[in-house]
Order: C-alpha cells, then sequence, then structure tokens
C-alpha cells in the first residue's frame, strides 16, 4: 500500500483528491490482504474503476484499490448468446471495440461510456437505447463481509433504470469479473434520436462510430473538461406529476415507462431554470449539456457540491421535482 495516494488523476472531474494509502489490484487473490490490512489499521477500504461516476473528497480517510484485473476471454455460445467474461478492470469502450473486432456485436449503443467493466453493473450503464441489463450475464465479486468470491445472476443484481443491488449497499461487494451474454441473431436497435436516420440493415460498427459521434458533439470529453457525465437521474415521477408538467410545458420531454409512472429528462428542467453554462468560482453547468456539471479547472468538491445544490433546490422550488445525484460522493 502507498501512503498519501494522489487521485487527482483517477477521478474524471478532475478533483484534488488524496487516500490514505492506495494500491493497485491486478488480481482477485491481492484483495483479501488488502482488506485485512485495512481492517487492521480502522481504515475502510473501497475500490476506484475509471473515477468516471465519483465525486471525491479532498481526504478519503481510507485505503483505495484501483481496479485493474485485466483480461478478455470468449467463453462459447450457449443457446442464443455467445458468452464474453472480462476482468473488472477493463476499459469499457475498449471492450466494445474488442467485441466488434471479434464480430460479437450487442455492445455497439453503449459505446464511448467512460470507465471500466467492473463499475459498469454498479449503476446499470444505458446510453442510446440500451442498458447492460440486457447484456448481462453474471458477474464474480468478492463480497467484504466474509472475503468469500461470489457470483451473481441477473436476478440476483436486481437491475433497474441505474441501479442494482451494488449500487444499494456501497462498499461491500468488489466486482473482479463480469460475464456479458450477446445475441448471436443480432439486429440493430436504432430507435434513438441520433441513430433513427441510420439505415435498418447497419452493421454494429457503424452503429458504434457513430453513437461516439454523437456523444462528442453532446458530452464534453472529461480529458479535456473535466466531468462525470450526467450529475443526475432522469427524475422518474407518477403519471400525475407528469401530467401537471405537461399542462403547464407541453413541450418537456416524457418518456412513459411500463408500470404507468414517466421518466422525465433531467437536462430539460436544469436548462429551463437557466443553468445551462452556467458558473460557480471553478465549477460549472456544461454550455453543450445541462445535466453535466464540470471542473473548469481547479475546482474543489465544494463548489461542485454547492453547485448541485443549488441545481436541486431551483429544480424543486420551480417544478416540484427532486432530483438525485448520480455520482457517488466518496
Ligand atoms: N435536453 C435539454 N437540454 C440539454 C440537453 C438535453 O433540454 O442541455 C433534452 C433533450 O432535448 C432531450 C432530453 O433532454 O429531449 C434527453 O437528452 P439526451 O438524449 O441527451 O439524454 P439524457 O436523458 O439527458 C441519458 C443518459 C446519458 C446517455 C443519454 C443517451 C441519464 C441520467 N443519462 O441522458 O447517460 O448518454 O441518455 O442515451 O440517464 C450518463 O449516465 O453519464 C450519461 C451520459
Amino acid at each position: 500500500m502507498t501512503p498519501d495516494f494522489d487521485l487527482q488523476r483517477h477521478n474524471t472531474l478532475g478533483l484534488p483528491a488524496r487516500a490514505r494509502f492506495g494500491a493497485t489490484i491486478t488480481q482477485a487473490d491481492e484483495l483479501a490482504s488488502l482488506l485485512s490490512e485495512a481492517a487492521a489499521r480502522g481504515l475502510p477500504f473501497r475500490v476506484l474503476g475509471g473515477g468516471s461516476n465519483v465525486v471525491l473528497r479532498p481526504v478519503f480517510d481510507g485505503v483505495i484499490g484501483l481496479m485493474a484485473i485485466a483480461g478478455r476471454e470468449i467463453l462459447g455460445r450457449r443457446g442464443d448468446h455467445t458468452l464474453v467474461r472480462v476482468g473488472a478492470g477493463e476499459n469499457w469502450h475498449r471492450l466494445v471495440e474488442w467485441t466488434i473486432q471479434h464480430d460479437l456485436p450487442g455492445l455497439e449503443n453503449l459505446a464511448g461510456i467512460p470507465g471500466t467493466v467492473g463499475a459498469a453493473p454498479i449503476q446499470n450503464i444505458g446510453a442510446y437505447g440500451c442498458e447492460l441489463v440486457e447484456r448481462f450475464e453474471s458477474l464474480v465479486a468478492l463480497d467484504t463481509e466474509d472475503n468469500a468470491l461470489k457470483t451473481f445472476s441477473r436476478d440476483d443484481c436486481d437491475f433497474s433504470y441505474r441501479q442494482s443491488m451494488f449500487k444499494r449497499t456501497p462498499g461491500r461487494f468488489i466486482v473482479v469479473s463480469v460475464t456479458l451474454a450477446l445475441p448471436n441473431a443480432w439486429r440493430p436497435n436504432l430507435g434513438y434520436p441520433g441513430l433513427n436516420t441510420l439505415a435498418s440493415d447497419t452493421d454494429a460498427r457503424t452503429i458504434m462510430q457513430t453513437v461516439v459521434t454523437v456523444r462528442n458533439r453532446k458530452l464534453p470529453d472529461w480529458r479535456k473538461l473535466g466531468n462525470a457525465g450526467s450529475f443526475f437521474h432522469n427524475p422518474i415521477v407518477e403519471a400525475d406529476v407528469a401530467d401537471r408538467l405537461a399542462a403547464d410545458h407541453p413541450q418537456a420531454p416524457r418518456y412513459p415507462g411500463a408500470d404507468g409512472r414517466v421518466k422525465l429528462s433531467a437536462a430539460w428542467l436544469i436548462e429551463r431554470c437557466g443553468f445551462k453554462g452556467h458558473r460557480l468560482g471553478s465549477a460549472g453547468v456544461s454550455d453543450q449539456h445541462a445535466l453535466v456539471v464540470v471542473n473548469h479547472g481547479g475546482a474543489t468538491q465544494q463548489e461542485i457540491s454547492d453547485l448541485a445544490g443549488q441545481i436541486v433546490s431551483a429544480v424543486e422550488a420551480r417544478f416540484g421535482v427532486r432530483l438525485v445525484q448520480e455520482p457517488e460522493l466518496l
């Protein structure tokens, strides 16, 4: 373990942060000894993947494990799917490219999402009409309560929109590998705006490239302007709340769900409150996309959190909808 471990390069918001100790994890069997070292010092232990969905406090008084377990393996066909097992430390987008190179389509709509494979199931990543759950078979995670490696099926993970059992029990499970199930009878998924002008026989590589182009146009690149992607969930509200909003604002986007509830666009609500391009010190809201909180350079966690608080209060006061932050405050 390295003391006074610098985390600024390990979070895509680029916030200045340090951990009491840090270590890089390249094999699952290193975890047990790191956990017992942390426990012996009475310190909490947390894993970071790409750091693309966290807001880091200036000091984490504990041990950070940087997840770097590698490996991509085609396990073979099972029924209608081909299974691919991937180490938790692999980069998500490079995995998407690799599956396309190996003629295994199915992940192309999820191209360009920052972060690691191990983080993908935590919040059931989703974009352009596809969610991880649709391509998920199982995962292996270390249960920090008894130091045992356990396998979790799709049902065990209890996925929903940007949610999973793992997100509801922060820190308890450490994902070491993920097995994906890619459809043998693949068909393009072109329903989402930005893809719906493509021909119905578009191949997966072209869809992947289009998704990357659309993302680059709409979302700031964290390498140039620190950010953690969408900073809030799209709120899911009861039908009467959505109807009241629609009565006053017929142009507000609404996505009805199967359960009668309605998903609203957080970006739209935030933009209507005047926050697009707004700055608070060195923190700001992207002028490209109102759902993305950015670090203009030198922002602190406090500035980011204060800005997020202003956004939540303003949207609640104006629309009666309470936004929930997507990245975890660590
Ligand atoms: N909109 C605005 N103002 C803006 C941006 C968008 O009013 O500044 C409106 C758009 O006009 C559109 C609606 O908001 O009607 C939805 O916009 P968009 O298609 O960009 O999607 P989103 O709901 O804002 C979600 C995900 C993104 C994902 C995109 C594309 C969440 C919280 N975010 O954003 O995921 O890339 O859909 O599928 O679900 C992430 O989670 O980090 C992320 C980037």
